[in-house]
């Protein structure tokens, strides 16, 4: 069934500073946290391609923008490296050669036909931060964010029309401080859910200060809501569901869309001991400063079953103490990633966008599919024959749309990613692109054949 593509839906493309960047002219003290990990544990740094070098995105960023222009891509997500943007983090010294590079990258995106959407922080987190105030588990962070996305929107505000405080506020603590896999390896859920309320107050108070200052654009929040399906209808089964769900998806979503959290949510954390400090005056704010729009990434389903075992009452409280992960029989994998395929995610999501959020306006800011060893699917012109991933777009774009045609306010779909890039736990194991990177031959770049297809999709608005 061929589906029509509405008029002013998005066709993009994402990405992120630190995922492309490198560490070219970089200074001293400018590393993010992550930084620290791959340097000191040297983790999963492969063929000796890391974020050291990256897509080396500052020396080739216009050839980037060249082939979006190339293949008609409208609207271009990335985010600006909070850990590079200043040399003095609490003067708030601004690193005048980096802040020139952005606006480089968006004049040159602009003039290309591309609207430039930013993000404040995906993975960018200075490494000071996280040594002198233990990163957001401190309010004096909250502060600083606040002052870092002010100047942002004094120096971009003009020409940049859609902004985002933070991608998926909730994975690095989670890999951090909740299964301890990440630098600094800690497992804390009180501090867990203390940075996931530290980065909801942040949101709150930038929205706050876009809003007060009258730019003429939109602030809000790239959040990951994952799509819960109990194992079965059995009250157990949903309940193990109805409580990820609070603690994974509803702790961003209600607060940054109704302003407030679940009562049971907040039940819980009391209970369990993790409750986060809350002054009456940040939920005030957090009640008055709600976001404009959501962004909002999906890639794969989230399926959770009552668990077996009592947890022992000395073990540290972890969500999964209501839970344990169910694999459905047969389902269908991606297995470079270890990633369910369930393209009814973006229809199902997008349900409960509609029902329970307001129908708030909001697009698909990742979607996308990560391939190891792709090199051989070179063919003998050199180019990438990744039909895989032209038909996981495919099927999931065309579940996103029968959610438009069914009322949703989806606004768009944007693919993760643009290029391939380094990946925090992957390197550059899987790549994501419509862009070749050929590492070993100076990073050049090549569109694979999913960026024609890509382009076809942007100049017909037909999905076949
Ligand atoms: C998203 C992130 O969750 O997943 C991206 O926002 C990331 O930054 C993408 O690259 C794919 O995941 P991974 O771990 O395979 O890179």
């Amino acid at each position: 069934m061929t589906q029509t593509i509405p008029k002013n839906f998005i066709i993009g493309a994402a990405s992120s500073a630190w995922q492309t960047e490198g560490w070219q002219g970089k200074k001293e003290g400018q590393d993010s946290f992550l930084d620290a990990w791959f340097k000191e544990e040297s983790f999963v740094w492969q063929n000796g391609y890391g974020p050291d070098i990256a897509t080396n995105f500052m020396e080739h960023y216009q050839k980037d923008v060249d082939l979006m222009a190339e293949i008609h891509l409208t609207h271009y997500r990335t985010s600006i490296n909070w850990s590079r943007f200043f040399t003095d983090y609490e003067q708030l010294t601004v690193d005048e050669e980096y802040a020139q590079h952005i606006d480089q990258l968006i004049d040159a995106l602009i003039a290309a036909g591309v609207e430039p959407m930013l993000c404040l922080e995906h993975y960018e987190l200075p490494r000071f931060l996280m040594d002198k105030y233990d990163g957001w588990s401190s309010k004096k962070v909250v502060e600083l964010f606040t002052g870092y996305a002010e100047i942002a929107f004094e120096r971009y505000g003009d020409r940049v029309k859609h902004w985002f405080t933070f991608n998926e506020p909730i994975v690095v603590q989670t890999r951090c401080y909740l299964d301890a896999i990440r630098y600094p390896h800690e497992q804390n859920t009180k501090k867990w859910m203390t940075w996931n309320y530290h980065k909801v107050l942040a949101t709150a108070k930038v929205v706050k200060l876009y809003h007060e200052k009258n730019y003429s654009g939109r602030i809000g929040c790239v959040v990951n809501p994952e799509m819960v399906y109990p194992r079965s209808s059995s009250e157990a089964d949903q309940k193990a569901a109805r409580i990820y769900d609070l603690f994974f998806n509803k702790v961003f979503f209600d607060p940054l869309v109704h302003g407030s959290y679940p009562q049971e949510l907040l039940d819980l954390c009391q209970q369990h001991e993790i409750m986060f400090d809350a002054s009456p005056e940040e939920l005030q704010l957090i009640q008055e400063n709600t976001v404009d729009f959501l962004g909002v990434n999906q890639y794969y389903p989230k399926r959770v079953k009552a668990p077996r075992y009592q947890w022992h009452p000395e073990t540290p409280f972890h969500p999964e103490q209501y839970y344990e992960n169910f694999e459905l029989p047969g389902r269908q994998m991606n297995n470079s990633r270890g990633w369910e395929i369930y393209p009814d995610i973006m229809y199902d999501m997008a349900m409960i966008i509609k029902n329970d959020y307001g129908n708030i306006p909001w697009l698909i800011t990742e979607n996308g599919m990560g391939r190891e060893n792709e090199e051989s699917y070179l063919d003998e012109s050199g180019v990438i024959q990744d039909d895989y991933r032209i038909d996981f777009i495919r099927q999931h774009l065309a579940s996103l749309l029968r959610a438009v045609a069914d009322g949703s306010s989806c606004e768009g779909y944007m693919l993760w990613a643009l290029t391939d890039c380094v990946s925090p736990m992957n390197a550059f194991k899987n790549r994501y692109g419509l862009i070749r990177i050929d590492l070993a031959n100076q990073h050049a770049r090549s569109l694979k054949k999913s960026a024609r297809w890509y382009q076809s999709l942007i100049d017909d608005r037909l999905l076949n």
